[in-house]
């Protein structure tokens, strides 16, 4: 038999302890232990949990009708969503299609991408681009973009054939390129793939702006988006940005590319837009890509049952009245390099702490081996599911991530705090942490 899987070591069925409530930042499990929850799940609950104004408006909204289907009616929930999404992602990013989860988010926007593209009558459009080291999702589109080894590894060979380029991660450049010039060399590598390909097979250039799951929060050097957007446009290439992990305020603005000042023409956001109280997501895309699609299908040709699911959408509508009415992507801005900085503090004189980067409340710390050559712990050690467990058994939720240095090798953990989280939680959550990075490390011989 294979050795199990990574995923398999770190969510073994039968070892998990049953949740039984949160509230704001506080998760309890049925034998009454307490979990102040630091990175909101995957990134997801980012107003915290047992919200009673969401509760209660997803109760009225369920006393009312739970679910109209969206060739049969539209509702207030939908509309108000739709307008909420429009307003705050601006720039003529204004068509939608509502659907339950990132996976179907990056899906659609990949469909849309391709059924722009025939309408136009440039049918040979097929072929999408993404990166190395991404994360967009299991069903069989999105995980053919995503560059992460091991969730791909069981379904190769069935996969969509697509170009994965270099990894944008200047604590980890492509061979022979300085960090300095990574956003320039990585933005050249598009471009000469683009034209390896042909720019007339070429359908969309995938990529999240901030690198989560498989990257540990990496954001790309300044720059290097511009220059995307740029070589997109000269080759009629799609630019599609997957904010479902990096989106809706986490990196401190509302569309995490906005911090570029660049507009994608079509984008993924779901996690955050109703913060996990009920499944929600949207392929958010551009009015110059929808008006071919409309004109020649009517419509586009995507989405599910449940896409725009009357109750999902007024959790995302309550959901987004909060962060707006309370100004939380103003405060994970504002508060997000005070963030970083505790985390620095909390893990200063850790020799194993090779890299501490991100965003807003999206901060990722990679662990190495040896911090002048940045060579990984050797893959078997499982550090970074063990800093999880370890926070994990002393009471903090925390997002590990594996294989970034090649796919197989490499330590991160994530810090994604919810955007509501007290001063005092953000000291709990960056002192259990550095707590179990030093038990962890201690634990493998490298104290
Ligand atoms: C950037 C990104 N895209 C897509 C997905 C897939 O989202 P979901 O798990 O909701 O299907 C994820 C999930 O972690 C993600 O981080």
């Amino acid at each position: 038999m294979n050795a199990p899987t990574r995923a398999a070591t770190l969510f073994g069925a039968g070892t998990l302890p049953k949740v039984a409530w949160g509230k704001g930042s506080y998760v309890q499990d049925t034998a009454g232990k307490r979990y102040i929850d630091g990175s909101c799940g995957p990134a997801a609950y980012c107003i915290g949990h047992g919200n009673e104004e969401v509760n209660a408006a997803i109760a009225r909204q369920l006393d009312k009708i739970a679910h109209g289907y969206r060739y049969t009616f539209t509702s207030d929930p939908l509309e108000e969503l739709s307008d909420i999404v429009r307003t705050q992602a601006g720039d003529g990013l204004d068509r939608m299609v509502f659907v339950t989860g990132g996976s179907e988010a990056t899906e659609s926007c990949l469909k849309v991408a391709l059924q722009y593209h025939a309408a136009r009558g440039d049918t040979s459009r097929r072929r999408f681009i993404a990166r190395e080291r991404s994360w967009h999702g299991n069903t069989l589109g999105a995980l053919s973009v995503s560059g992460f080894k091991e969730r791909r590894a069981p379904f190769e060979g069935a996969l969509l054939d697509v170009s994965h380029l270099s990894p944008v991660n200047a604590y980890r450049p492509p061979a022979n390129v300085l960090p300095e010039d990574v956003g320039r060399a990585c933005a050249t590598e598009l471009e000469q793939e683009i034209l390896r390909i042909g720019p007339d097979k070429v359908a969309a250039f995938i990529f999240e702006p901030v690198v989560g799951a498989a990257g540990g929060a990496v954001p790309a050097p300044p720059g290097y988006a511009r220059a995307v957007r740029e070589i997109c446009d000269r080759y009629g290439v799609l630019m599609i940005a997957d904010e479902v992990m990096c989106g809706i305020g986490r990196c401190g603005t509302w569309r995490a590319l906005a911090h570029d000042g660049v507009v994608p023409d079509l984008m993924a956001i779901a996690k955050g837009l109703a913060g996990g109280y009920l499944p929600l997501g949207a392929a958010v895309y551009h009015g110059k890509v929808a008006e071919p699609i409309l004109a020649v299908h009517g419509a586009p040709l995507t989405g599910h049952t449940f896409s725009a699911h009357t109750a999902c959408c007024a959790a995302g509508v309550a959901v987004q009245t909060i962060i707006k009415r309370d100004k939380l992507v103003d405060r994970v801005h504002d508060n997000g390099p005070k963030l970083m900085q505790m985390v620095r503090d909390a893990l200063h004189g850790i020799d194993a702490v090779g890299d501490i980067r991100g965003r807003g409340y999206f901060i990722g710390i990679e662990f190495v081996a040896d911090r002048a050559t940045k060579e990984p712990f050797p893959a078997d050690l499982q550090l970074f599911a063990r800093i999880r467990q370890t926070a994990f058994d002393d009471g903090l939720i925390c997002y590990p991530v594996g294989g970034n240095v090649d796919g197989v090798n490499g330590d991160i953990v994530i810090i994604a705090p919810p955007y509501n989280a007290t001063d005092g939680e953000l000291t709990e959550i960056t002192g259990k942490f550095a707590r179990a990075a030093r038990k962890a490390l201690a634990s493998i011989g490298h104290g």
